[in-house]
């Protein structure tokens, strides 16, 4: 969607995979759904340091309505206990951080979860209601949708929220109508879950590394970093395959109970800048090994060399469990060549995941050894050196 916004793929905040739809403040005070927790949220995006290295919208998901309408009006009603003090509070209370305000709506009958009023029938009064709370960003679901046709509904809806005169990145489907759009299932908090979606957007690469761009990207959900059941591998491997494929990283975690080593990963400015590069070419998987337990995976990035030839950023996964020892790292040989790394002057290459260090300068005939820890990742970017 050409709107000029979403230049690189957004980042930010959103609850959906760790606080879900938890409505009950009494007994979860902290965690529930209610203009507190982001409060508390927006103000951990800048006093941790996030928000200086781009995480600049925070996104509010399903189960923030009442589940009726106003009755006079039709508008959609923030919960009058939850959110006392109405969106706009909100929204103004986000914006007064320097951050951006994101939106939760289903183009159907009901919300997917809470059963809260969807947009059916609703278009132009939900988008001036967004325009009015000054909503920077729409997440537009897609449940209950018997006979809607989702072709006409998307960008219909798109086409009330751009006639408010507020530009609005919407969600889902279709580039000329969005500017991103999921691809796969939700995403949970488990190593499972994420080589899953890495899967699932390999079986599919050709027609989504066509798709996306700048203004409009394949949205492999959110980043479960920062949660409990992704080892510190898990992590590294999430954040470099969603850096390679372009991905918006939208971090779903409790901010302030984020581990230093994670927040690091979380804030690593070599990986956020492979994933906002302004080229915005998104990247593929190269090379599979036999055993599928080994794969590269490939993105052109910025700086192009004096002649043109890209740089790239290169991760090395390995699912693990190869014997005779399914727990040790394993040594993989990339063949430069192979992968069309075939600029003549060479790549010196630096470890994304290591203060860019240093690793030397290779050419396309050589050969780099990487090594892997199993159901990690090794990260690399290799910068094409000028033709003299
Ligand atoms: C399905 C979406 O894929 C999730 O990201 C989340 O928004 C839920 N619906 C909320 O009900």
């Amino acid at each position: 969607l050409d709107n000029r916004l979403a230049k690189t793929p957004p980042m930010g905040w959103m609850p959906f995979e760790r606080f879900r739809c938890l409505t009950d403040c009494v007994k979860f005070p902290r965690d529930c759904i209610s203009e507190l927790l982001f409060m508390r949220m927006a103000d951990l995006l800048v006093t941790e340091g996030y928000a200086a290295i781009g995480y600049e919208y925070l996104i509010i998901d399903d189960c923030w309505m009442e589940k009726q309408r106003d009755e006079n009006t039709g508008q959609l009603i923030a919960d009058r206990e939850r959110f006392p003090r109405g969106m706009k509070f909100l929204s103004d209370y986000i914006h007064s951080k320097g951050l951006k305000f994101g939106i939760y709506h289903d183009i159907g009958a009901k919300t997917c979860m809470h059963g809260g009023p969807g947009a059916k029938g609703y278009y132009a009064i939900d988008a001036d209601t967004f325009a009015s709370w000054k909503v920077d960003y729409v997440k537009l679901d897609g449940c209950y949708i018997g006979g809607i046709d989702l072709d006409i509904a998307y960008p219909a809806f798109g086409k009330a929220l751009n006639r408010t005169g507020r530009p609005m990145p919407n969600y889902e489907l279709i580039k000329d109508h969005c500017n991103l759009w999921r691809f796969s299932e939700d995403v949970k908090d488990s190593y499972d879950s994420v080589t899953s979606i890495m899967y699932n957007y390999y079986k599919h690469q050709n027609a989504l590394q066509k798709s996306a761009g700048p203004g409009h990207w394949n949205d492999p959900d959110m980043l479960v970093l920062g949660n409990y059941h992704l080892s510190y591998e898990a992590s590294r491997l999430q954040l470099a395959i969603w850096a390679v494929v372009a991905a918006p990283l939208i971090m779903t975690n409790d901010l302030q109970s984020v581990r230093l080593e994670i927040k690091e990963l979380l804030q690593n400015r070599d990986i956020i800048e492979v994933d906002q590069d302004p080229l915005g070419i998104p990247g593929h998987c190269a090379f599979r090994s036999r055993s599928r337990q080994i794969s590269v995976w490939l993105r052109p990035v910025s700086p192009q060399n004096n002649v043109g030839l890209f740089s790239y950023a290169v991760a090395v996964v390995f699912l693990g469990g190869y014997e005779p020892c399914p727990l040790c790292p394993q040594a993989h040989v990339i063949d430069l060549e192979h992968l069309g790394l075939n600029n003549n002057m060479g790549y010196a290459v630096y470890d994304l995941f290591d203060s860019s260090r240093h690793l030397g300068l290779f050419k396309p005939k050589d050969k780099f050894t990487t090594h892997i820890n199993p159901g990690g990742v090794a990260f690399y970017k290799f910068r094409a050196e000028d033709i003299l």
